[in-house]
């Protein structure tokens, strides 16, 4: 059953994501799933503004994008960088490497990471069509760490980022849904009336590959906040 935190005031949404993460390292978390995206981009500014020391602690970024070198300032190695292993460093951190040459040894290189260092903690975005991580709908709930071609709608929604889309790769690397599933404890951030459609599915607690992040309605430890209202007068 997935718990939903709704907020009026976005500051104090990202404040109660941060208090989440410092309970969770309280409580002993030391390996933490991250993600990118501009959802994320506010947290992790807040973030940068504590005494939070990760330099104990591992991470694991869910995807990165085929094609781009770490530097490239659209990968996600670089987003994670500027945004907060720069100012906050962890003992170790991992995403994929875009540029590995087989895609099924770096698969499972990156599976076999993720079952060294189980996850304490993951954090999530959502995609509008319901992706988490890069798992587009239809991925198999079973699904370990993959190369996935990306949806149109997807590309077009990052296009943003890019001078344009043509510029925005076709495949990424993702955690699959397993992977995620494994984790202790998940956060996810739902911000933005894009997402509502989304989040209504996920949390009337359907169950539906078409909908990969409804996977999370089976999963013990996982806490929405979003700052979308209840609809009032819905039919
Ligand atoms: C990024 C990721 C994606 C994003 C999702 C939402 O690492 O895993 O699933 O969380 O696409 O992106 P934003 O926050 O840009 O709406």
């Amino acid at each position: 059953m997935v718990k939903v935190k709704r907020f009026s005031s976005m500051d104090d949404l990202y404040s109660h994501a941060v208090a989440t993460i410092v309970e969770a390292k309280n409580n002993g978390a030391t390996t933490f799933g991250l993600a990118t995206g501009g959802t994320m981009e506010p947290l992790y500014a807040k973030i940068c503004k504590t005494d939070i020391d990760f330099s104990h602690c591992i991470s694991f970024n869910l995807d990165e994008y085929v094609g781009l070198e770490a530097t490239h300032q659209q990968s996600y190695a670089y987003y994670m960088n500027k945004h907060l292993f720069n100012q906050k460093p962890f003992l170790a951190s991992y995403l994929p490497d875009g540029l590995a040459v087989d895609p099924l040894v770096e698969t499972a290189r990156y599976e076999g990471l993720l079952q060294q260092y189980p996850l304490d903690f993951q954090l999530l975005g959502i995609g509008q069509n319901g992706h988490i991580g890069f798992n587009e709908p239809g991925t198999s709930f079973a699904s370990l760490t993959h190369l996935v071609t990306l949806e149109e709608s997807t590309r077009q929604a990052n296009a943003r980022f890019f001078s344009s889309i043509d510029e925005v790769p076709t495949q990424a690397y993702t955690m699959g849904i397993q992977s995620i599933m494994r984790a202790k404890c998940i956060l996810l951030l739902a911000v933005g009336e894009a997402k509502r459609e989304v989040l209504e599915r996920l949390l009337a607690s359907d169950y539906t590959e078409d909908v990969p992040a409804t996977a999370l309605s089976k999963h013990p430890n996982v806490m929405v906040l979003t700052d979308l209202q209840e609809e009032e007068n819905k039919l």
